[in-house]
C-alpha cells in the first residue's frame, strides 16, 4: 500500500539567515523591484525599545534590500501610513492600491484600523511616489490577495476593519490597469471569489490567479483553498481546486518558484504555545497536489514573502500570535514584532 499523505513526503530544503531588517516589521508588502532589489513596503513597526513591546505603529518606511551586498537602505516613504497594503510590481514600478490606515489620531497601540483606497505608483529609478485614481468608493480596502497578469493587477478578496476581537473579510474582485490607470470591473461571474478571504496568499501563473488559504472573518476561521480563476476566460468564474492545504492556514506568505507555489507559517495555531503555524507546504500548479517540506526554522506570520532565483525571501513578520499572552524568559509578551529575515532554499 502506498500512503499518499503528505506528511510522508520528503522534507527538502533549507533556510538560510539574512541581514537583519533595520526595524522590527510586520504586516508589510514584500515585492520584487528586479532581481537584485526586493522593497518593503508599509507594514506596523514595534513601539517601545524594552524587551517587553507597548504595541504597533502603522508605518510609512519604504526599505530596500540588496540581494548581492545583503544590505538594506531606506528609500522615499509612501505617502500614507499603511498596514496590509495591497503592494505588487508591474515593469519595474511598485504599485500601491489601498490597505488598512488608523482610524484615530493620533493612533491607538493597537490594531484599530479601517480601509483607504489611496493609490500611488512608485518610480524605482526615481525614488518619488505619484498618485493614482483611488479605489472605487465600496471597495477599498486592506489584506487583498494580488495576482500580476500582463498590465493588470488583479485584487481578490481583502477586510475593511481589524480591531483586536473582530475584522470582516471580503469576496470582492477588482483590477487595476497600469496601462490606463483606471480601475476595471471583471464579469459579474468572476466579481466574487467563492468565500470571503484575508490574509491569504496569491499569484498569477500563466493565465491562472490562484487565490491561496486566508482567513474567513475571525482570525480562527484558518482555511486550506484555493480559489482559480483562469484569466483568459473570466466567464468561465472561480474553480475550487480538489487540493487542500494539509493545515489550512491564514496570515501565512508565500510566494511562486516555477510551477510551485510555496506557502509559509501563519497565525492562530490552537496546537502551538505561541499561536503560530510553523509549515512550509508546496502546491504543485500542475497537479494540484500539495507536500510538505521542512518546517520554518523560525515560524512567523504577519509577513509577505518574494521569490527570485532559487529562494523564498522572508523579511520580518510576527513571532507569535499577536494579542495572545506568550511567556518567554519569565516575561509575558501580547506581541513580538521581529526584524528576523531569511530565505528558504528551494
Ligand atoms: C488596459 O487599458 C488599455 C488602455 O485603455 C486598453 O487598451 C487595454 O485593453 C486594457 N487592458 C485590459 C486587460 O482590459
Ligand atoms: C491540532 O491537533 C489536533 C490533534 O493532533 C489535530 O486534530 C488538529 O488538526 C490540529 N489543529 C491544527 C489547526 O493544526
Ligand atoms: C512545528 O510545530 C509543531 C506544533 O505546532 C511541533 O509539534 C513541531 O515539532 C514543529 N516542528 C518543527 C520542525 O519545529
Amino acid at each position: 500500500m502506498t500512503n499518499a499523505s503528505p506528511h510522508n513526503t520528503k522534507r527538502t530544503g533549507h533556510w538560510v539567515n539574512l541581514a537583519k531588517l533595520p526595524h522590527h516589521r510586520q504586516e508589510h508588502g514584500t515585492v520584487p523591484i528586479d532581481d537584485n532589489t526586493i522593497a518593503l513596503i508599509g507594514g506596523v513597526f514595534r513601539l517601545g525599545d524594552g524587551d517587553v513591546q507597548e504595541g504597533l505603529l502603522t508605518t510609512d518606511v519604504v526599505e530596500v534590500y540588496d540581494i548581492p551586498s545583503d544590505t538594506w537602505k531606506t528609500k522615499a516613504p509612501t505617502p500614507y501610513k499603511v498596514n496590509h497594503p495591497n503592494v505588487a510590481t508591474v515593469n519595474g514600478k511598485i504599485y500601491l492600491l489601498g490597505g488598512l490606515v488608523d482610524a484615530q489620531d493620533p493612533p491607538l497601540p493597537y490594531p484599530d484600523w479601517i480601509p483607504s483606497g489611496e493609490c500611488h505608483v512608485y518610480d524605482t529609478v526615481k525614488d518619488v511616489w505619484s498618485p493614482l485614481e483611488p479605489m472605487e468608493k465600496g471597495t477599498e480596502r486592506g489584506s487583498a490577495i494580488l495576482g500580476v497578469h500582463g498590465e493588470m493587477i488583479y485584487v481578490a478578496g481583502g477586510m475593511t476593519f481589524l480591531i483586536p476581537d473582530d475584522q470582516d473579510s471580503l469576496t470582492t474582485v477588482t483590477a487595476f490597469n497600469t496601462t490606463s490607470g483606471k480601475w476595471q470591473k471583471l464579469p459579474d461571474i468572476a466579481s466574487n471569489i467563492p468565500e470571503g478571504r484575508q490574509h491569504g496568499v496569491g499569484a498569477v501563473v500563466g493565465h491562472n490567479f490562484y487565490v491561496v488559504g486566508g482567513r474567513y472573518m475571525k482570525k480562527q476561521n484558518v482555511r486550506g483553498t484555493v480559489f482559480i480563476l483562469d484569466l483568459n476566460n473570466q466567464q468561465a468564474g472561480w474553480k475550487i481546486s480538489e487540493g487542500e492545504m494539509p493545515v489550512p492556514r491564514g496570515g501565512l506568505s508565500g510566494a511562486v518558484l516555477g510551477k510551485k507555489f510555496y506557502t509559509f507559517g501563519g497565525e492562530a495555531n490552537p496546537n502551538a504555545t505561541d499561536g503560530i503555524f510553523n509549515e512550509t507546504e508546496v502546491f504543485d500548479i500542475t497537479t494540484e497536489k500539495w507536500s510538505q517540506k521542512k518546517a520554518m526554522a523560525v515560524p512567523r506570520h504577519g509577513l509577505s514573502a518574494v521569490a527570485i532565483g532559487n529562494k523564498v525571501y522572508l523579511p520580518g513578520g510576527g513571532l507569535q500570535e499577536d494579542g495572545l499572552s506568550v511567556w518567554v524568559d519569565g516575561k509575558e509578551h501580547l506581541l513580538r514584532t521581529t526584524d528576523h529575515f531569511d530565505a528558504y532554499v528551494v
